[in-house]
């Protein structure tokens, strides 16, 4: 049977401490091999045929963890751009940065920006890495940005609707987010796309982030498969009930 294969997966990688304590290593070890991991599934997704790859990898709330970890997951940033950037752009990849990147140093925002610029006419996979990003920051900014164009008056309340909204917010310009997995035990989304999830399907697994691979992502599209998408409505044989 031939498979549908989801235009827009989004992934919370979560797991990478549980990863490395369970090998008494430190976290930043965790988020090392999590790394590796965003290699092989970048890799994989583009493989099957994925148009957008959305990434959790660094919320507006992980500020909040001690501060050699908020350092050691910037610095694995800092590295992921500089080594990996050339070969995305070998492989057709465009990336994208979802977030508010004015809290990183200059030098993260100029690699950011640099690796947005060398990849932005790539036509393969639309790799979006979500970093101090959060849905509610998303939503709010989005609020700002109708605001001004009120104030500006290029709109009035009228024109103001869930189309216009959903015109403004972050990827508004990509496919629909259709499925979201999540890696490392935990039923929650954690404010992660809280807009772009509206009608996504949800899948939760107990793999830890580093240990997630091309099987498990096949198993997550396998059981997408198994879904029934209404969207609200009801499906044409419920309706003579
Ligand atoms: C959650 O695991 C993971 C993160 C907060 C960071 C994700 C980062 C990576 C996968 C590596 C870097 C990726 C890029 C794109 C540069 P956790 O620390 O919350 O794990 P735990 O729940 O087991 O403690």
């Amino acid at each position: 049977m031939t498979q549908y294969i989801p235009n827009h997966v989004a992934i919370i990688m979560d797991g990478n401490g549980r990863w490395a304590k369970q090998r008494n290593q430190l976290r930043a070890t965790g988020h090392r091999a999590g790394l590796k991991a965003v290699r092989k599934i970048v890799t994989h997704a583009a493989k099957r045929d994925i148009k957008v790859l959305t990434l959790y990898a660094f919320s507006s709330e992980n500020w909040k963890r001690p501060a050699n970890e908020v350092t050691a997951l910037i610095s694995l940033f800092i590295y992921a751009l500089n080594r990996e950037v050339k070969n995305l752009n070998k492989n057709n990849v465009r990336l994208n940065i979802i977030g508010d990147i004015s809290k990183f140093n200059p030098n993260l925002q100029n690699l950011i920006i640099k690796a947005q610029h060398l990849t932005e006419n790539n036509t393969g996979l639309i790799l979006n890495i979500a970093a101090n990003y959060g849905g509610r920051w998303d939503i709010v900014q989005s609020a700002k940005k109708i605001a001004s164009h009120a104030l500006d008056g290029k709109i009035t309340l009228q024109d103001i609707n869930e189309d216009y909204f959903g015109s403004v917010i972050c990827m508004n310009d990509l496919p629909e987010v259709e499925l979201v997995i999540r890696t490392g035990g935990e039923y929650r989304i954690s404010n992660f796309l809280l807009w772009q999830c509206a009608y996504a399907e949800l899948y939760f697994t107990d793999t830890l982030w580093p240990d997630f691979n091309q099987a498990s992502f096949d198993e997550a599209i396998n059981i997408f498969n198994t879904r029934e998408r209404r969207f609200g409505d009801v499906l044409n044989e419920d309706l003579s009930c």
